[in-house]
């Protein structure tokens, strides 16, 4: 039987929070801790998946366009892959023996979920000979996560899928382009694990969800306000009206008034960063993204906050929540040289001194998921 490894890293987003799923652009990068899968052809239609996270028991099912979904199972993100290419391919397809391990945390923020779907559908790719393209095997991941129930935008898919070693990606949606964006020379990039769980199945799913609905009525009373019909997404309320800050003043004061001013203005943020041309602006846009996040979005935790601050206060040039929220990590960007002096202060400050290289660490740039035949 043909045996293959696939991996799939996780990501970290540099700025552009929320506006995936409003078409509005991100600025994510690959990072290099990653998923891992021993994958072994079977003959059948089954997949058998083991894990070697302690306490995660074995699960398996049968590749189908219509798979149930098992409640509160890690294997779910396996079967939202299998069930869009069984789609996909409309016709039946083989199923793997796959042993999952990773040294990417879980519930953080970095996308470990879509890091298995995709390392999931790679397995499935890789046993059936199906080769996609990568901005359409981007758009089958994300739309596969749905599955799980969770009303997400791309970000995550494609930058798994898409990146490219030493860069971040600027990845633009409807339709998907990605863009390599070099960092500049003389930073590192931090991760900080709160440790508070964020985990994308659980409590933090009805909070995402809620402001995915928030972001569509507040497009609805943004649309009554200037008087225009647009399409669906926040984004084309945007490119409808350039000038939108008067009308999210009209909007009446509460949630939907505060996630659409948060999220048309950090699609303004990562156009900036974009074009940023020193490490400061880039720095001093993602501390503007952290403040949008707490106050007007209203994701960040005080556990998040206070990173955040221990960051910026050692010397950080930027510094903000990452991923969904409610919990997770923090990315940080520092000068080469502030670097000790940053991990220092949020060990002592944050960690009481106990941090490991899984809760706070420095992240290379790294390349998209890929298989490697045995
Ligand atoms: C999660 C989702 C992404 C994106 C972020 C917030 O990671 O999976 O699609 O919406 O939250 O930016």
């Amino acid at each position: 039987m043909r045996k293959f490894r696939v991996y799939a890293p996780g990501r970290v987003n540099l700025i552009g929070e929320h506006t995936d799923y409003n078409m509005l652009p991100v600025m994510p990068l690959a990072v290099d801790k990653r998923i891992t899968i021993e994958v072994e052809a079977r003959d059948d239609n089954k997949v058998r998946l083991a894990n070697t996270a302690v306490g995660t028991a074995d699960t398996s099912f049968v590749i189908s366009d219509n798979i149930p979904v098992v409640q509160r199972d890690w294997g779910n993100y396996a079967r939202a892959a299998s069930q869009a290419l069984s789609k996909w391919a409309g016709k039946p397809l083989k199923g793997f023996n796959g042993t999952v391990s990773s040294n990417l945390p879980s519930a953080s923020g970095l996308s470990s979920s879509s890091a298995l779907l995709v390392a999931s559908a790679l397995a499935v790719m890789a046993v059936n000979d199906i080769h996609m393209e990568g901005l359409a095997f981007a758009d089958l991941a994300a739309d596969a996560e749905r599955y799980v129930g969770t009303k997400g935008g791309g970000m995550d898919q494609c930058a798994i899928i898409m990146s490219r070693e030493g860069y971040a990606s600027k990845i633009d949606f409807d339709p998907l382009k990605v863009t390599p964006v070099r960092l500049p020379e003389d930073v590192d990039i931090i991760v900080a694990n709160s440790m508070v769980k964020a985990e994308k199945s659980g409590a933090a799913k009805r909070e995402y969800n809620r402001r995915v609905e928030g972001c569509r009525k507040g497009l609805d009373m943004l649309k009554k306000a200037a008087g225009i019909d647009c399409g669906p997404y926040l984004r084309d309320f945007k490119v409808a009206v350039p000038d939108y800050m008067p009308y999210i003043a009209k909007m009446p004061v509460g949630d939907e008034r505060d996630f659409c001013e948060h999220v048309l203005t950090e699609a303004d943020r990562v156009e900036a960063a974009f074009a940023a041309s020193s490490a400061e602006e880039l720095g001093y846009l993602m501390n503007l993204s952290h403040e949008s996040c707490a106050n007007l979005y209203k994701i960040s935790t005080p556990e998040l906050d206070k990173i955040v601050r221990v960051a910026r206060e050692s010397g950080a040039l930027g510094a903000r929540l990452t991923g969904a929220g409610f919990g997770g990590c923090a990315v940080v960007m520092a000068r080469k040289s502030d670097v000790p002096g940053v991990l220092d202060a949020l060990n002592k400050e944050y960690y009481g001194g106990n941090a490991t290289e899984n809760v706070l660490f420095t992240v290379r740039p790294s390349g998209g998921a890929h298989v490697k035949e045995e």
